[in-house]
């Protein structure tokens, strides 16, 4: 299979094109930064520049002559409270986590299309299901994508293109060091501390990504794909039936205990 993942330089996306790479597959990883890898090409691109993903794009099929899968994985996380949130940082943050998973999605949908099949996988996150403390953007960030997942699995499906959001819990990589972290003022400092540490101490204990990528790879043999998938520890995958389970005071109840807010 041809497949191109984006955000390749770390973290998730590194594994993934390692593994698939190591699988046989032709693996395109797409990052600003260069990566040598023996088991991937990588193709260095800012996945926000419209200009830049479509040059990749052309390079690929230079090469190849069906794109399989692509992966939306490159993203970035954001901390701070809403109230401290200023408009260059909101907008950084929605550009690569939305528009450029769209943009890559658009880039690739001709060929997918030509030859009526394809499979795309935009990574999300648990997070995406509720509006969590001090990452609220994070989550509208992944959120909006999800929704966006949804509206397009209506308008591909008849050329059997199938598109999913995998909602990732914490896995062990460097998101914390690459956040945007917006200035908290003096009223949210106690309390963001305390979350922030929390915050940090979850990815810290985080599932190895090479999980993530035993995952994915089951995902790709199934044959039809749901518009969601859920990938973490139980104790993260809980909290989104019992969003829907429990009523919204004890929900929130239980939120404020998880992330210490109590
Ligand atoms: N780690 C977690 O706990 C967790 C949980 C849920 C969801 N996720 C999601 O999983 C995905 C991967 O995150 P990670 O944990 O592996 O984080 P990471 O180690 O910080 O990796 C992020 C990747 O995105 C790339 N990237 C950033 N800006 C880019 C741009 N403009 N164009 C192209 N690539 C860009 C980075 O490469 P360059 O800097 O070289 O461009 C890097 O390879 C993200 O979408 C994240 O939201 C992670």
């Amino acid at each position: 299979m041809t497949i191109i993942i984006t955000g390749t330089s770390s973290g998730i996306g590194f594994a993934l094109a390692e593994y698939f790479g190591k699988k046989g597959h032709k693996v395109y990883g797409l990052s600003r930064k260069h990566t040598e890898s023996n088991y991937f090409s990588s193709i260095p691109t800012d996945v926000t520049d419209l200009n830049a993903v479509q040059n990749a794009i052309a390079q690929i099929l230079k090469a190849e002559t069906k794109i399989d899968v692509l992966i939306n994985n490159a993203g970035m996380g954001m901390v701070g409270s809403v109230e401290d949130s200023v408009k260059e940082d909101i907008l950084k943050l929605f550009n690569l986590n939305l528009v450029g998973a769209v943009q890559m999605m658009s880039a690739v949908m001709p060929n997918m299309r030509t030859y009526k099949s394809g499979k795309i996988i935009n990574v999300s996150s648990i997070g995406s299901e509720m509006g969590l403390p001090f990452r609220g953007f994070y989550s509208a960030s992944k959120s909006a994508l999800d929704k966006v997942t949804e509206a397009m699995r209506y308008e591909v499906y008849p050329w059997n293109i199938q598109v999913c959001s995998l909602h990732l819990g914490d896995i062990k990589t460097n998101i914390a060091e690459n956040r945007v972290r917006t200035k908290v003022s003096e009223p949210y400092k106690n309390i963001f501390d305390k979350v922030y540490a929390l915050m940090n101490s979850h990815v810290g204990d985080g599932t190895d990504p090479l999980e993530v990528a035993e995952y994915v790879n089951k995902l790709l043999h199934k044959n039809q794909w749901k518009a969601h998938y859920y990938f973490g520890k139980f104790g993260q995958k809980i909290g989104v039936p019992l969003k829907w389970i429990l009523p919204q005071g004890t929900y929130e109840n239980l939120m404020k205990k998880y992330n210490k807010l109590d």
